[in-house]
Order: C-alpha cells, then sequence, then structure tokens
C-alpha cells in the first residue's frame, strides 16, 4: 500500500484528482470506479477544472459506481446517481450511456445485483476504484460483517451509518435503510484502488485498515491483500497511523 499523507482536505484531493486525471490521460477509454459521499467532492472538483481548461477528455472513459441507496433513483436529490450527474458527469464530456450506476428503484434485488454484476463484467473490470472509507470501515455499502461478500448485493445500513449519512437529509427517517452495493470481491478485482479519508472520525477505521488484522469486521482491512492501494488521507485521517 503506497500512503499519501497529505496536509488538509484541499492537499488530499489535489492527491487523488491528479492519480484519476493520470489514469484517463494514459488509457482514455479506462473503467473508474467512483465513489459518492464527501471525501471525493473535491478531487471531482479538480477535475472538473482540469476538464474545463482543456487538459482531460471524458468521452471515451467509462465508469461504474459503487452503490445507490435502495428506494431512491435520478429523480430524488439524494440519490447516488443524482450525486454523480451534480458533482461530475453534468460538468464533463462524458456520455451518460457510459456511466452506471446500481438502480435503486429496482425492486427486485436479485434482478438488479445480477445486472449490475454483467455490468461490470462486461465492461472488462475496473482499471482505478475510488474509495472512501466509512467511520466503522465500510467500503461502498459493504458494512462489517460475517464475510466478504463478492459480488454485487442488498445491505441493511448499519444504524451508524444512517446517522452519518442522515446529514445529506432533512432528517434520520427519511434515510433509507438498505442499498445495493458491489461487492468487496468485485472491488478487490478492480487493477488498482485509491482510497481516500478525510477528518478525525476516520482516523481509527484507517488504522484498522492499514494496520489491523484482515477481517470482515472492518472491510476496508481486506485491501492489504491487494498489489495497487493508494491510500490519500488529509493529517486528521492519518493521525492514528
Ligand atoms: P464520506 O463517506 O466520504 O461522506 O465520509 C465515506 C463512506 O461512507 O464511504
Amino acid at each position: 500500500m503506497r500512503i499519501y499523507k497529505e496536509k488538509d482536505y484541499e492537499a488530499m484531493s489535489r492527491r487523488a484528482a491528479s492519480i484519476i486525471a493520470a489514469q484517463v490521460i494514459l488509457k482514455p477509454d479506462c473503467v473508474l470506479g467512483l465513489a459518492t459521499g464527501s471525501t471525493p467532492i473535491g478531487a471531482y472538483k479538480r477535475l472538473v477544472k482540469q476538464y474545463k481548461k482543456g487538459k482531460l477528455d471524458f468521452s471515451a472513459v467509462r465508469t461504474v459506481n459503487l452503490d445507490e441507496y435502495k428506494g431512491l433513483g435520478a429523480g430524488d436529490e439524494q440519490s447516488y446517481i443524482n450525486f454523480m450527474n451534480e458533482n461530475l458527469f453534468s460538468h464533463v464530456n462524458i456520455a451518460k450511456e457510459n456511466t452506471n450506476v446500481p438502480n435503486g428503484l429496482n425492486k427486485d434485488a436479485a434482478a438488479e445485483c445480477a445486472r449490475y454484476d454483467k455490468v461490470i463484467a462486461d465492461m472488462g473490470g475496473i482499471d482505478l476504484q475510488l474509495l472512501g472509507i466509512g467511520n466503522n470501515g465500510h467500503i461502498g455499502f459493504n458494512e462489517p460483517a460475517k464475510s466478504f461478500a463478492d459480488g454485487t448485493h442488498m445491505v441493511t445500513l448499519e444504524e451508524g451509518t444512517r446517522e452519518a449519512n442522515a446529514r445529506f437529509f432533512s432528517s434520520l427517517d427519511e434515510v433509507p435503510t438498505a442499498a445495493y452495493t458491489m461487492g468487496v470481491g468485485s472491488i478487490m478485482r478492480a487493477k488498482m484502488i485509491l482510497l481516500v479519508a478525510s477528518g478525525k472520525a476516520k482516523a481509527q477505521a484507517v488504522k484498522d485498515t492499514v494496520s489491523g488484522p484482515v477481517t470482515p469486521k472492518v472491510p476496508a482491512s481486506v485491501l492489504q491483500l491487494h498489489p495497487n492501494v493508494v491510500l490519500v488521507g488529509d493529517e486528521d485521517a492519518m493521525s492514528l497511523l
């Protein structure tokens, strides 16, 4: 694991954006695995800026997002498809048909998960997977569990995760209780993984990820087994390393 300890959120975002930009430049038709949440927003802003300056071209890039709330779709402000449109897709020249997010409106969980696994397989796998990390060590919505899940599956969100995400909703009651998420297996098959972390609340999860036992109780700890992981964090997130 290569580790970059950056001074603050801005520096972390700059470093993460430069790694993603390098991937797009080196392989213009790359498959990017993308993440939502507060942490990657600064990196997405920088990618948009670089695109607007003519330094990046997303016309052949394909994307696959980690997860989506069950029950939310593009018409819902808090859906992850909406997040991606607002923070990245609508501001760069990516073809919308080349972007993929699990369909939270599909009530048939088995069908949706199988469809999404096929989307990933048909793309030939993921070149670079961007990941945030939950306070509990989750990646995507792979919550602490008894075993690592391989493919896309439906999860029940932990109360702590719902509370952490309630800031995006008008009340905790509105936060969905379930989500569709890419599995740990799909994440681990990415050629390269870029894990970003910011803030004191992530410090313990980051420490457990880097130096704790590999256990599904801390899903991100599995990244110790991946040959090409870059962790970019700010000083607060890295304070326990
Ligand atoms: P955050 O979420 O970037 O909003 O902290 C990360 C995550 O829960 O994976």
